[in-house]
């Protein structure tokens, strides 16, 4: 604590501002003196880690350090204006999963943010939770307190939830539940108020089509056709990254300090008790330590957590020993379980498409410079909606998707899911085992979401498919932090997950040949035009398919120990003291929706727990 006075008068002599103008509280490796100390030092500065960071700060007494791998974005277009998405260079780039097995062997990109903020930076920004149901099952896999009922006052406490214009709303068929927001939240969370023509099209084909509107998605059911909402500023048509809505936005609070371009190398420890960690300056590959008096916090995102957690001794043992790394705990659980949604871009050209629509912003630069005008502006603009995407949503369980439900749940019954995993330790075989059941007998019920499907109202419908039964891994190769891990998605080792999309995607096919679709005229051009056989199509699926959504998930999952589980229902690790994981490496499974929202409120959560137990309330 004495450190953290001397801490801050290094910080009154000015430093590091630069491009950062007034965010001063930006610290470099001199200002943490040599081996100095805070009361938390959190690893990553993503959706979660910055959540945690604001609310522990909020307490003056108490000091943390937020050490993150990335810079801090410049505020560029491709950041704050949704029409202007995407900002790669704040990607994690290259960074390629193993060959994948059942997808003949292809390595994909694995999406990630590497910046201040995190995924929120670089996202699509949609916002939205998912089923209670999924929620409440996470409680039945070991993570008590989880269910929907504890979990919605923190997505209330996140939010900052603005109802749209009265009359747009109503042109635009979007219903909402005010008992179900927050209004006085960090995240601002808004409906474009502009929208394609086309939309009307998708939303009414829906509509005759049988899909429900849910009042509200957010209220715990979400199936059925609903307006997408993004955590975008109203007032600014911005992006409300955690950065700024968990960073900006509260300093100066002096006892709150991000060291950026930093990579948390491992955690270290007097025997189980986490006491700081070593980090490693990116430009010259330099390490310090840093020491936390009260506890180090892991919020690295699912994939680089479980790189944190096995670099630092936690994890399966031998293979790290094999890398001369020293066990702390025997936790086997770290790294495996890893998810994600199967994601599938069908194409079309329409012979009689509406103008505008969401590729028009590509195609027609005149239309680009008049929408840009309207946005700066501050009126109503193709530039509020994320690049390339439209603003309606269809989220559906397997028995609205196709009539072969039976039989795909039989599928997945005949699975033997010691087979599914690689040398499957017996406590994460039998955590699988126990999530199969759950997963497999909710495929039954209209409350477990498998599969989606949005159209942009431009060449591009995507559709996913959210219920995986597959299970993938992280694994590190090198002691080195700044050696990759290997990323294994798994991607539909379990044949079911391609039946499931196959399901979604006949689904699609059937709605576009609704009368309010086919009257624009589509022609399928990929990925199977004119393809009538299965067989022929799944072969197509899985060539074109894409086993990430950037939503990976659950490799330091909230489950018991004996099943694999590798925090209790406080977000400790097993084994350690004074270690946390706050990110979605926690969640037991994947969720079908998207998960920004349930990281945010997750975070909430876990940051209420560490204040209650330390006292800090
Ligand atoms: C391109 C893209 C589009 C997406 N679109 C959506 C969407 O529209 N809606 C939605 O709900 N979700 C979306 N997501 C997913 C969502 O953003 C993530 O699920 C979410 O950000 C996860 O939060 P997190 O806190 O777990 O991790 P992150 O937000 O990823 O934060 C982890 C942070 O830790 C840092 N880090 C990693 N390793 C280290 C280390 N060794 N030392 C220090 N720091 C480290 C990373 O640089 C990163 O900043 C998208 C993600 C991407 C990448
Ligand atoms: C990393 O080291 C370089 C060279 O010493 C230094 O300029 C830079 O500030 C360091 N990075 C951080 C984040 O402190
Ligand atoms: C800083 O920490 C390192 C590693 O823990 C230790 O070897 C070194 O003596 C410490 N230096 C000072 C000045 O305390
Ligand atoms: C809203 O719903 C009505 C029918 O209830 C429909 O006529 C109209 O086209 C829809 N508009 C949009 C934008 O979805
Ligand atoms: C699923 O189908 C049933 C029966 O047709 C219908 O009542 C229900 O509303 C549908 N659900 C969705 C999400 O559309
Ligand atoms: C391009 O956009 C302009 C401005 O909105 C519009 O007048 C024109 O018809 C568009 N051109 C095409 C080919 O759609
Ligand atoms: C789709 O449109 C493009 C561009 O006009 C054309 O080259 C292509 O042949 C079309 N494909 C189909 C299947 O109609």
């Amino acid at each position: 604590m004495a450190l953290y006075f001397i801490l801050m008068s290094a910080l009154s002599l000015g430093v590091n501002s630069g491009a950062l103008g007034r965010f001063a509280r930006v610290v470099d490796e001199t200002q943490l003196l040599t081996n100095g100390s805070y009361d938390f030092v959190v690893a990553g500065g993503g959706i979660a880690g910055l959540t945690v960071a604001d609310r522990l700060s909020e307490n003056p007494d108490v000091s943390i350090l937020v050490i993150e791998y990335g810079p801090f974005d410049q505020h560029e277009d491709t950041v704050m204006v949704p029409g202007a998405w995407l900002p790669v260079p704040y990607l994690w780039l290259p960074l390629m999963s193993t060959p994948q097995t059942a997808l003949g062997g292809t390595s994909y990109s694995v999406p990630c943010g590497q910046i201040v903020g995190g995924g929120s930076v670089v996202n699509a920004m949609f916002f939205h939770a998912s089923s209670a149901w999924e929620y409440n099952a996470w409680e039945q896999m070991g993570a008590t307190g989880w269910g929907w009922k504890s979990l919605l006052p923190y997505f209330k406490k996140s939010e900052a939830f603005n109802r749209p214009d009265p009359k747009y709303a109503i042109e635009h068929n979007i219903t909402w539940d005010d008992s179900v927001h927050g209004f006085n939240g960090p995240v601002q969370i808004s409906h474009a108020p502009y929208d394609y023509p086309g939309s009307a099209n998708f939303y009414n084909a829906a509509r005759s089509f049988g899909i429900r509107a849910p009042k509200d998605a957010d209220a715990g059911d979400p199936a059925g056709i609903f307006r997408l909402q993004r955590a975008v500023d109203p007032k600014t048509q911005t992006r409300s990254s955690a950065r700024i809505n968990h960073y900006e936005n509260v300093i100066p609070r002096p006892n709150y300090h991000i060291l950026p371009n930093t990579a948390v190398g491992r955690v270290l420890f007097e025997a189980k008790t986490a006491i700081g960690v070593e980090y490693v300056n990116r430009t010259t590959t330099a390490k310090g330590t840093i020491k936390a008096e009260k506890e180090v916090i892991v919020a690295a995102g699912a994939v680089h957590t479980p790189q944190i957690l096995q670099l630092s001794g936690i994890g399966p043992s031998l293979p790290l020993k094999d890398l001369g790394i020293k066990s702390i705990v025997d936790l086997p659980g770290v790294g495996q379980n890893l998810q994600d949604h199967l994601g599938l871009y069908v194409y079309y050209n329409y012979t009689n498409n509406l103008f505008p629509n969401s590729g028009s912003l590509q195609t027609n630069a005149t239309f680009a410079t008049e929408q840009r005008a309207l946005y700066d502006a501050g009126r109503p603009s193709a530039f509020d909606i994320t690049a390339a995407t439209g603003n309606l949503f269809i989220a559906l369980p397997l028995k609205n998707i196709t009539s072969e439900a039976s039989s795909i749940i039989a599928l997945a019954k005949s699975q033997d899911p010691s087979k599914l995993l690689k040398d499957p330790d017996p406590t994460v075989l039998a955590g699988y085992k126990k999530q199969r059941n759950l997963l497999i007998s909710s495929l039954h019920t209209s409350a477990s979401l498998i599969g989606d499907i949005s159209w942009s109202t431009g060449p591009a419908t995507t559709l996913y498919m959210t219920r995986p039964l597959s299970r993938g891994s992280v694994t590190i190769s090198s002691a080195n932090v700044l050696a990759d891990p290997l990323i294994d998605f798994g991607a539909a080792t379990d044949p079911t997950d391609i039946e499931m999309l196959l399901g979604i995607y006949l689904k699609n096919r059937k709605l576009m040949a609704m009368p309010e679709l086919a009257i624009l005229g589509p022609i399928e051009t990929s990925p199977a035009p004119g393809v009538a056989d299965k067989d022929a199509i799944r072969k197509l699926l899985k060539a074109n398919l894409q086993p990430s959504n950037a939503h990976m998930c659950c490799t330091a999952a909230m489950m018991r120990r004996a099943d694999g589980g590798v925090v209790d229902v406080q977000n400790r690790v097993y084994g350690t003291e004074r270690l946390s994981v706050v990110d979605n490496s926690v969640w037991p499974f994947i969720l079908g929706s998207g998960p920004m929202a349930s990281v945010y409120a997750g975070a909430e959560k876990a940051a209420d727990e560490i204040k209650k137990r330390l006292g800090l309330l």
